[in-house]
C-alpha cells in the first residue's frame, strides 16, 4: 500500500504536478511571512482586505464572548444560533432575493445544493471551467451530465435542445460562474437567462469571485446586469471578499426550505462556528454601506493599475481584460510555471502556480490576484520582476 502511493506521488512529481503545503506564519493581508521572511500577496481572494479587518475581529470577538467557539450540533438539532440566523437574512437583503442559507463552506453549499435541485434522469447542463465544487455536485446528484465548452452559448442551446427532445418532462439545470476562479473572466449571464428561459431550465450561478466585486454593493453580477430575478439559485462563498469563512445560497423562501429539508452536507454537519457567521454578518454589513462600496471602487482602481502595467505576454487578451480581480498569466507548461513562482517568490512575491487537475493540462498559469489592500508601489513592483522573469 504505501510503495503504491510512494509510486503514484512519484508520478506525480517527474510531470511537475506534485503539490506542497507552506506554512503562512501571520494573517492574511497583502503580505504574508513565510519562514521569517515577508513576501507581498498576489495569491489570495481576500479581494477587499477583510480577512484580517479589525471590524470582523470585533465581531467575531463579541460572538465568541457570547456564543462560545463550537456550534455544538447541526442547524436542524440545536445548532442553529443567533448569528446564523441573522446573518442569513442580511444576505437575502443584500442580495435581493427572498431568502438565503448559509453552509459551512462555498463547496459543501455546491455539494449540498445541486443533488437536492435534480436527481437521476434529469439533466445538468455546466460549463467546462466550472470549479470543482460544482462539478463534484453535479457527479453527486446522479443527473445526466453534459458538459459545453466554456461560455459557448451555440453549444449550450444545441445541449438544451437535446434535453428537451430525449428528457422531457424532467428538469434541466443550467450550472455556471459569474465570474470564472482560474481565468477571471465572465459569463454572459443576459444570453444565458434568455436560454434558460427559452428552454425552462433552471439555472445555479456560483459568485463565489463575483460577490465583494462587482455590481451595486458588491452584490454580484446577478445585481450588476438587474437579473436578480431570473437566477433561480445564486451561490456563493463568505470565504472570498468577505473574508470570513462558508458558503451560501440565495434564492426563493420554498428554495431555501427545499434545501433545509434535501441538501445534505447542510442537514448532516455541524453548523458553522457562531463567531465566523458574526464575522460574515460584518462583512455583509460593511459591503451594504458607503465604506463598502468605497473599498471596492478601491479595488477597481487597483485591478485597473494591475491591468495597466501586467505585460501583454503571458496575458490572454480574451479573458483577461479587466473583469474582475483575477490575472491568469498563462505560462503552459508546468514545469516552467514552477519555475516563474520560484523565481518570483525569490523576488519577494508569493503567487503560486496552478497546475492541472485545476486547470488543464499544459495550461499551467500563475493566477494572480489583487486586492484592494495593495498599495500601488506593490503592484508596480511585482509587475517589474515579471517583466524581468519572462523569457
Ligand atoms: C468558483 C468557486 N466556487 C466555490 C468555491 C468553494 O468555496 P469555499 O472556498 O468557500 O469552499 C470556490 C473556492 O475556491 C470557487 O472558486
Amino acid at each position: 500500500m504505501e510503495d503504491l502511493f510512494a509510486e503514484d506521488l512519484e508520478a506525480l512529481r517527474a510531470r511537475s504536478l506534485d503539490r506542497h503545503l507552506r506554512e503562512i506564519s501571520s494573517a492574511q493581508g497583502p503580505e504574508v511571512e513565510i519562514a521569517g521572511r515577508r513576501f507581498i500577496n498576489f495569491s489570495s481572494n481576500d479581494y477587499l482586505g477583510l480577512a484580517n479587518d479589525p471590524q470582523l475581529r470585533e465581531a467575531a470577538t463579541v460572538a465568541i464572548n457570547e456564543f462560545g467557539v463550537g456550534a455544538g450540533a447541526s442547524r436542524l438539532i440545536s445548532g442553529n444560533l443567533s448569528p446564523h440566523l441573522r446573518l442569513e437574512s442580511a444576505l437575502a437583503k443584500w442580495k435581493g432575493t427572498e431568502a438565503a442559507l448559509c453552509f459551512s463552506s462555498g463547496y459543501a453549499a455546491a455539494l449540498g445544493t445541486i443533488p437536492a435541485l435534480v436527481g437521476k434522469s434529469d439533466v445538468i447542463l455546466i460549463d467546462k471551467l466550472c470549479h470543482a465544487s460544482l462539478i463534484d455536485g453535479a457527479k453527486l446528484s446522479g443527473a445526466v451530465l453534459r458538459v459545453f465548452p466554456h461560455n459557448h452559448l451555440r453549444k449550450l442551446e444545441s445541449h438544451l435542445e437535446w434535453a428537451q427532445r430525449e428528457y422531457a418532462g424532467k428538469r434541466i439545470l443550467v450550472v455556471t460562474e459569474s465570474v470564472f476562479s482560474m481565468d477571471g473572466d465572465r459569463a454572459p449571464l443576459r444570453e444565458l437567462v434568455e436560454l434558460k428561459k427559452r428552454f425552462g431550465a433552471l439555472l445555479t450561478l456560483d459568485e463565489a469571485h463575483a460577490v465583494g466585486v462587482i455590481g451595486p454593493n458588491g452584490r454580484g453580477l446577478a445585481a450588476a446586469e438587474n437579473l436578480n430575478d431570473d437566477v433561480d439559485v445564486q451561490m456563493g462563498t463568505l470565504s472570498k471578499a468577505l473574508g470570513a469563512n462558508g458558503g451560501y445560497i440565495c434564492g426563493s423562501r420554498t428554495l431555501i426550505e427545499w434545501l433545509i429539508n434535501r441538501a445534505r452536507s447542510f442537514i448532516y454537519s455541524t453548523a458553522p462556528a457562531p463567531a465566523i457567521a458574526a464575522a460574515a454578518l460584518a462583512a455583509v454589513d460593511f459591503l451594504a454601506s458607503p465604506q463598502g462600496e468605497e473599498r471596492r471602487l478601491l479595488l477597481w482602481e487597483r485591478i485597473r493599475l494591475m491591468q495597466g502595467l501586467l505585460p501583454r505576454a503571458g496575458l490572454n487578451e480574451e479573458q483577461s481584460g479587466a473583469r474582475s480581480a483575477i490575472f491568469p498569466w498563462i505560462v503552459g507548461d508546468e514545469e516552467a510555471a514552477l519555475n516563474l513562482a520560484a523565481a518570483l517568490q525569490n523576488g519577494g512575491f508569493l503567487v503560486p502556480a496552478i497546475r492541472y487537475p485545476t486547470v488543464a493540462k499544459g495550461a499551467a498559469r500563475l493566477r494572480i490576484t489583487v486586492t484592494a489592500a495593495h498599495e500601488e508601489p506593490q503592484i508596480r513592483a511585482l509587475c517589474e520582476t515579471i517583466e524581468r522573469n519572462v523569457p
